[in-house]
């Protein structure tokens, strides 16, 4: 049993990469909640509410007090849009993803560039490779948790599971492995988040019986608070963790009363076009300051 949690780090200044949603579509089906013919019908409606749904997020990221790095779109790239894909970040260095599908893997050159970009203005220092073929994608498969000093890794749907010691190789991190079971919940980031006082929000259906014991090896029962079906099916699990707020797509009310008996605000958006998709909130963000270091200093 290993549940040592960390003191609560703060999160002075946090800094998230987004990317503008003006070539965003859904012209292809590679996830099950992907509905290109729903989109097709009102496309222009779609595209508005989508351009909207952007800006909505990146106002609650501001008002949360993060800073924003607006990444420009590319056209014939719909799913840029989801940078939680784009690579795994910890203290300034940078893991860029390699896509399992061919409909994203054009995605890898552009989200490099960006990251090159950062490393020139001194954001990050280092900037990785995967080997060829090691599929992995980024943060929506391997989320840091700051309370555990930890990544989470999933591999089975997206990232396969060689990428797990690549992952360790780069960073040198410890890293919790849990197999993704459900094709509707294909990256980690649609069905676990780890919130800043030591919860784990997660939605049980994506995992089978190992999975599930693994979380609760590492998380206390009292920790763990369970999405719904009518949750995890909202993109709510989805969600931006900056210390007491929760930034996610609408949420039911019950969730919303739930997480404030715990002492988290929820921010909702209208994602409705990304969720047609297959993605929400935290899919839309990649944190770049995200670091051990402060934790450590904090301890
Ligand atoms: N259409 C995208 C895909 O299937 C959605 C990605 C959502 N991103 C995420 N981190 N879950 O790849």
């Amino acid at each position: 049993m290993d549940q040592m949690i960390r003191p609560q780090a703060p999160t002075p200044h946090p800094r998230f990469m987004v990317v503008d949603p003006a070539h965003f579509d859904v012209s292809y089906v590679i996830n099950p909640w992907m509905d290109p013919d729903q989109w097709a019908r009102d496309r222009e409606t779609w595209q508005a509410r989508a351009r909207a749904g952007a800006t909505d997020l990146h106002a609650a990221l501001r008002e949360a007090g993060a800073a924003v790095e607006i990444v420009p779109a590319s056209p014939g790239l719909p799913d840029l849009v989801f940078p939680a894909n784009a690579g795994i970040v910890l203290d300034r260095r940078v893991l860029p993803a390699r896509f399992a599908h061919k409909e994203r893997q054009g995605e890898e050159a552009p989200y490099r560039a960006a990251f090159e970009g950062f490393a020139r203005r001194g954001l990050l220092d280092e900037v990785g490779q995967l080997p060829d073929g090691c599929f992995q994608e980024g943060a929506g498969d391997c989320i840091w948790d700051d309370r555990r000093d930890f990544f989470w890794t999933a591999y089975g749907q997206r990232s396969i599971k060689a990428s797990l010691d690549q992952i360790a190789g780069f960073f040198g991190r410890t890293l919790v492995a849990l197999e993704l079971v459900n094709p509707r919940f294909y990256h980690l980031d649609t069905c676990f988040c780890p919130l800043s006082g030591g919860e784990v929000l997660y939605y049980p259906g994506a995992f089978d019986a190992r999975g599930l014991a693994t979380i609760r090896e590492h998380v206390a029962a009292d920790d763990l608070i369970e999405a719904s079906d009518e949750d995890a099916a909202a993109f709510c699990v989805n969600a931006v963790s900056i210390d007491r707020t929760l930034i996610m797509a609408a949420a039911p009310a019950r969730l919303k009363a739930r997480l404030a008996e715990r002492g988290y605000a929820v921010r909702d958006v209208d994602l409705v076009p990304f969720i047609l998709s297959g993605g929400g909130a935290y899919c839309m963000t990649l944190r770049l300051d995200r670091a051990r270091v402060r934790a450590l200093l904090a301890a």
